[in-house]
């Protein structure tokens, strides 16, 4: 295994391993060593199936079932597994979603900076996306460094920000487009739950802060003030330096650590052309703050 560093913060781009074969452990050691210093590693031309990304993604914990395919009624899904994320533009018989489709409304959420299932009190770990169908136009993904960005703070931020505790839940980000049509009988999986705005890395020790659109409030804050901080710190912490666009090719599994860094889809022509993407994700393993009673159910 070869990588490449193609920012000078981070992300890598691996070579010379084929990851849809069964891995041994000591290559899976290498890969998450690798995760943890570039955060994000790019694989080109490394086509799989539903079941090899499946496989493959398994080396690094227990995968998570996606939020909307827990929300969706049986029929609604495109793919098999609800660990399987759907992120395309395609409905559940292969045709493009149509401008006022209540999933296409739902997902334009990941236009917005986010580390996946912060809404969750574990959020998740590593996500893994998969080129199948890429457009020809926009739908890149761009990611953001939460560590250069937390190194990057002044001293009275950073002490500000160390023992600060956030509330995250997919209604607030939703809720900043204006989409709040969850279907019925959903409500309990938009409670908010809390987090830690600064966390440690378990190996490298290294700080990074903890952002994600999912923010709604900062615990002990007035609402106004404590977003109007949070999106301070999104705006700094993605700035260019900080930040990384990955250009999709067909083939490509590009991974993440959603402990360290932000992401957001770029638009693209998604009512005339298709784009299609499959996502696992590696549960979380470490609430990072106490959750109060009536949110540990979320
Ligand atoms: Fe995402």
């Amino acid at each position: 295994m070869h990588i490449t560093p193609i920012h000078p913060g981070f992300v890598g781009e691996v070579s010379a391993i084929d990851i849809s074969l069964k891995l041994l452990p000591d290559q899976v050691a290498a890969i998450e060593s690798a995760m943890d210093r570039y955060a994000v590693l790019v694989f080109p031309d490394q086509p799989l199936t539903d079941e090899q990304q499946c496989d493959y993604s398994r080396n690094f914990g227990e995968l998570e079932a996606t939020l909307i395919g827990q929300m969706s009624k049986p029929g609604e899904r495109r793919l098999g597994p609800v660990e399987m994320g759907d992120i395309s533009n395609l409905d559940p018989s292969g045709r493009l979603r149509a401008r006022d489709d209540n999933r296409r409304m739902y997902s334009l959420g990941n236009r917005l900076w986010h580390s996946d299932a912060s809404f969750r009190a574990t959020g998740a770990g590593y996500s893994l996306l998969s080129a199948r169908i890429v457009p020809g136009y926009g739908g890149n993904t761009e990611f953001a460094d939460m560590r250069a960005a937390y190194d990057a703070l002044d001293i009275a931020t950073k002490t500000l920000v160390e023992d600060l505790v956030t509330e995250h839940s997919i209604a607030f980000s939703r809720g900043e487009l204006g989409f709040s049509d969850y279907g019925e009988g959903n409500a309990d999986k938009v409670r908010p739950v809390r987090h830690r705005l600064v966390r440690t890395h378990p190996v490298t020790g290294r700080k990074s802060l903890y952002l994600s659109a999912h923010i709604g409030a900062i615990v002990g804050w007035p609402v106004p003030e404590g977003r109007a901080f949070i999106r301070d710190l999104t705006e700094h912490a993605t700035q260019p330096q900080f930040t990384h666009a990955h250009r999709w090719h067909v083939g490509d599994l590009v991974m993440w650590d959603n402990r360290t860094t932000m992401h957001r889809v770029r638009r693209y022509r998604d009512l005339d052309e298709v784009r299609d993407l499959r996502r696992t994700s590696i549960k979380g393993t470490e609430m990072t703050a106490e959750q109060v009673p009536a949110m540990a159910a979320a």
